[in-house]
């Protein structure tokens, strides 16, 4: 069986778009593959080493929001990536084989960069060391479990190349000891947020969270981006150019060519468009929160899914790392 691995940074709660862009379809996944997902603390702490509170509640979030999807900790391991200490140690074996050049060509780490101005300067010049590199270290989180598939969003993509890059240059010099993992892109990589805007986002402001009551899914819902040659509530529009009508078709309304049909036709509202958008999101919401409120009062439950998921992952990456420390010669003893 192969291996698949994937994860997030913790850095707050899972919305619609990390829904469809990627958990919906590791949840098909995990049914076919040996599933490990990380939660990615170290790399969240790239970003957020001055708020560690942030991240470790952000921990919390993301197990619920996994669960509440659909993550079955029968068939998926999901697991703490800073209670993984040897991928701190192969990540520092990797960084001799990357360029800092390299680094500073990774188009997302690029585009993030630009984003945290406050954090970096307004040219990147005050770049950590640490979060240029995370590349590195989710190469490490990939290899050091044997990974051969990472079903990811298409932001991570130039990654999985570096990652592959690593590896190549890793089995080069120190004898094959990795296989070169594989991204696998979702149907839809990348949803758009409900104010046109191309990207569903937290910083964006756009989103629609899993856990969004409905007072907040009615609210955003009734605020979303229409055709805007649309004026009167009968004239005649086009679906294609209405943010309502991508999410009646991303969440598979089943009168979807009625909705359509109508728009076009000039005899639908976009206000009871939007109220029948709003039933249809909170119809696909329900059994997600009512899964996170169970979880939500069974925490020993949650704290033992996690432990047992990370000790699978880190009993699995023992054994890589003997490979590792034996190809690379520093294998002087058995350890005590
Ligand atoms: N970079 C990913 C994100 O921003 C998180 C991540 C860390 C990851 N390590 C990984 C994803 C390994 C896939 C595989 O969400």
């Amino acid at each position: 069986m192969k291996t698949i691995i994937t994860g997030d940074r913790p850095t707050g709660r899972l919305h619609l778009g990390h829904y469809f862009g990627s958990i919906q379809n590791r949840v098909k996944l995990q049914y076919d593959y040996d599933t490990y997902i990380l939660i990615a603390d170290v790399q969240a702490l790239t970003d957020n080493f001055e708020h560690p509170e942030k991240v470790r509640d952000s921990v919390h979030e993301l197990v619920l929001d996994y669960l509440a999807a659909g993550i079955d900790p029968k068939k998926a391991h999901i697991y703490i990536q800073s209670y993984i200490p040897e991928v701190a140690e192969l990540t520092v074996y990797f960084s001799n084989l990357v360029t800092v050049s390299r680094l500073y060509r990774n188009p997302t780490t690029k585009h993030e960069v630009g984003q945290k101005s406050e954090l970096f300067g307004e040219d990147g010049e005050s770049i950590t060391y640490g979060f240029l590199g995370y590349p590195v270290s989710q190469a490490a989180d990939i290899t050091a479990l044997d990974g051969d598939l990472v079903p990811v969003g298409e932001d991570q993509v130039p990654h999985i190349e570096q990652t592959r890059e690593i590896v190549r240059k890793f089995n080069a010099i120190y004898g094959e000891t990795f296989k070169e993992p594989e991204a696998v892109l979702s149907p839809n990589p990348r949803i758009k947020g409900l104010d046109g805007n191309d990207k569903m986002g937290k910083s964006l402001g756009n989103a629609i969270y899993l856990a969004d009551s409905e007072e907040e899914v009615s609210k955003k819902v009734m605020s979303a981006v229409t055709d805007p040659s649309k004026i009167k509530k009968d004239d005649p529009a086009n679906p294609d150019i209405c943010m309502v009508y991508y999410y009646h078709k991303l969440l598979s309304n089943p009168n979807l060519d009625t909705v359509c049909k109508e728009c076009r036709a000039g005899s639908r509202g976009c206000v009871a468009c939007k109220k029948e958008l709003i039933g249809v999101l909170l119809e696909f919401l329900k059994p997600i929160q009512e899964k996170r409120k169970y979880y939500e009062e069974h925490p020993e439950e949650v704290e033992k899914i996690l432990k047992e998921g990370t000790a699978a992952a880190r009993a699995r990456t023992k054994e890589v790392m003997k490979r590792v420390r034996k190809n690379m010669k520093l294998d002087y003893f058995d350890e005590q």
